[in-house]
């Protein structure tokens, strides 16, 4: 079979553009929100070095398989996946995996998209000065107020899905490479600025200590959370990266260009950690504090330092395009796939899709503060109740479409991937695919996806029900 040099949703001008996509999808609300307060929720180091471990072992092949797979079949994750594996001789339910890939991205986009409002919202309160010389406990009642008032989280929720979707309706491939260009630079100069700032707090041993010092007893308590970050922080197990690698010229090389994506993810997250925990002690504030960890310390060390104003309305402004590199690869596959399936026009499948999106985004408005008793994945004396009003445990509409996805699709989805790269592919397939240099490096990424990754998430997932 001649392989399609391009596919029916465009192609990247150059390997480049793959990099700035990819790493746009990946930098996001999980490097800078997400990151930290997962790290401040299971306590520190060890799970600091359990998501190192499972980006490396797991989250970068799994990430080269999916590259690799879209690459190869120049279509939406679900098409590529069948048409691939029909051609390898295998099953075309192979493409089941993409579709509830398809599914869990557009489920993390409606809670994203939620959590990208909020730094609207913030851009507003730093530029009109809401935020001026504010101490750790005004900062938190201002975040406080922010969330219990429903309305105002849906007007931004809506501003922020309808800005994803004017993206998507335009095509990706048009309108991202000149806003990523200059935003990933500035993005990280401003948090170099901050990590300047948390150092004048005197605190900032204190928060590096929090971050890296590793505690073997505590590596099985965050263990599921940190690989569900991992999967999540590179956008891997959707069908995201597999998207953007379809759109991926033929002769740029995967092994660099997923390298460099991983490394710059990477070393994001961990400035943006080191910025945030100095703030976080200087101010006395709760490093478990949880979604509003960033929320709550970034306007303080804003609102004490010169010129904090203009720097902080700059920050959010960076936060909110980073969220939205991020969303439009949540809703890439599946209008790439309805694009190929109805033939139908972007504006018209983005349109539905985005609204289906902020539906399902509502519920998440509602959990944090009207919504809050409604619980659901109630384990009580009297047994389990999928729903339950007011319920003591369980988690509210947010906590589980997060733990859903994050926890149980997106390792799901990237188990399934990176075996089919490894086991269903042929070995020239993916040689000739990969065009590695080096045999010794072929060697071992492609043992990465048969055997380490797939065992890496097994293990992850056996661990963490022995510790129930
Ligand atoms: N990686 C992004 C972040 O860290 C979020 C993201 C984009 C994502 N695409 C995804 C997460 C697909 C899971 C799946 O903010």
């Amino acid at each position: 079979m001649t392989r399609n040099a391009i596919s029916l949703n465009g192609s990247w001008t150059s390997r480049w553009v793959f990099i700035l996509a990819a790493t746009g999808s990946a930098v996001g609300l999980g490097n800078i929100w997400k990151f930290p307060y997962m790290t401040g929720m299971y306590g520190g180091g060890a799970f600091v070095m359990m998501y190192l471990v499972c980006i490396v072992l797991v989250g970068m092949p799994i990430m080269i398989a999916e590259t690799l797979i879209g690459r190869r079949a120049r279509m939406s994750p679900v098409n590529a996946m069948r048409s691939l594996a029909v051609e390898a001789g295998a099953s075309p339910r192979f493409a089941w995996p993409a579709l509830i890939g398809m599914v869990a991205a557009l489920l993390i986009l409606s809670f994203y998209s939620v959590i990208a409002g909020w730094s609207l919202d913030y851009i507003l309160g730093m530029g009109t000065g809401r935020f001026q010389s504010v101490d750790a406990n005004a900062a938190g009642a201002l975040f406080a107020g922010l969330t219990a008032d429903p309305w105002r989280l849906t007007i931004w929720h809506t501003l922020f899905m309808a800005l994803t979707g004017f993206v998507i309706a335009r095509g990706v491939v048009a309108g991202l490479e000149k806003s990523l260009r200059v935003m990933m630079p500035l993005l990280f100069v401003l948090l170099l600025m901050l990590l300047g700032y948390s150092v004048t707090t005197g605190h900032f041993m204190q928060g590096f200590h929090f971050l890296f010092n590793f505690q073997p007893d505590k590596v099985l308590d965050g263990l599921l959370a940190a690989m569900g970050h991992a999967f999540f922080t590179l956008s891997v197990g959707v069908g995201s990266i597999m998207v953007y690698g379809s759109y991926m010229p033929r002769q740029a090389s995967i092994g660099a260009t997923v390298l460099t994506v991983g490394i710059l993810d990477t070393l994001v997250a961990l400035t943006a950690g080191m910025a945030l925990f100095p703030i976080v002690f200087a101010g006395g504030l709760e490093p478990g504090a949880g979604p509003g960890l960033m929320f709550v310390t970034l306007p303080v060390a804003f609102g004490s330092i010169p010129f904090g104003q203009v720097m902080g309305t700059v920050f959010f402004v960076l936060v909110l395009i980073a969220a939205w590199t991020s969303s439009i690869s949540m809703l890439e596959p599946a209008v790439a796939y309805l694009v190929e399936r109805t033939g139908r026009s972007r504006v018209a499948i983005t349109t539905v899709l985005a609204m289906l999106c902020w539906l399902v985004g509502m519920g998440t408005v509602l959990s944090f503060n009207v919504g809050a008793p409604a619980k659901f994945f109630v384990f009580a004396e009297d047994g389990f109740h999928f729903f339950q009003w007011g319920a003591e445990g369980g988690r509210n509409f947010f906590d589980s479409i997060d733990y859903l996805t994050s926890r149980i699709l997106l390792p799901l989805g990237g188990l399934a991937f990176v075996l089919f790269a490894g086991w269903v592919l042929t070995r020239d397939t993916v040689r000739d695919e990969l065009n590695m240099r080096s045999p010794l490096a072929f060697t071992l990424v492609y043992w990465s996806m048969r055997v380490v990754a797939p065992v890496g998430v097994l293990v992850v997932f056996v661990a963490e029900l022995a510790k129930q």
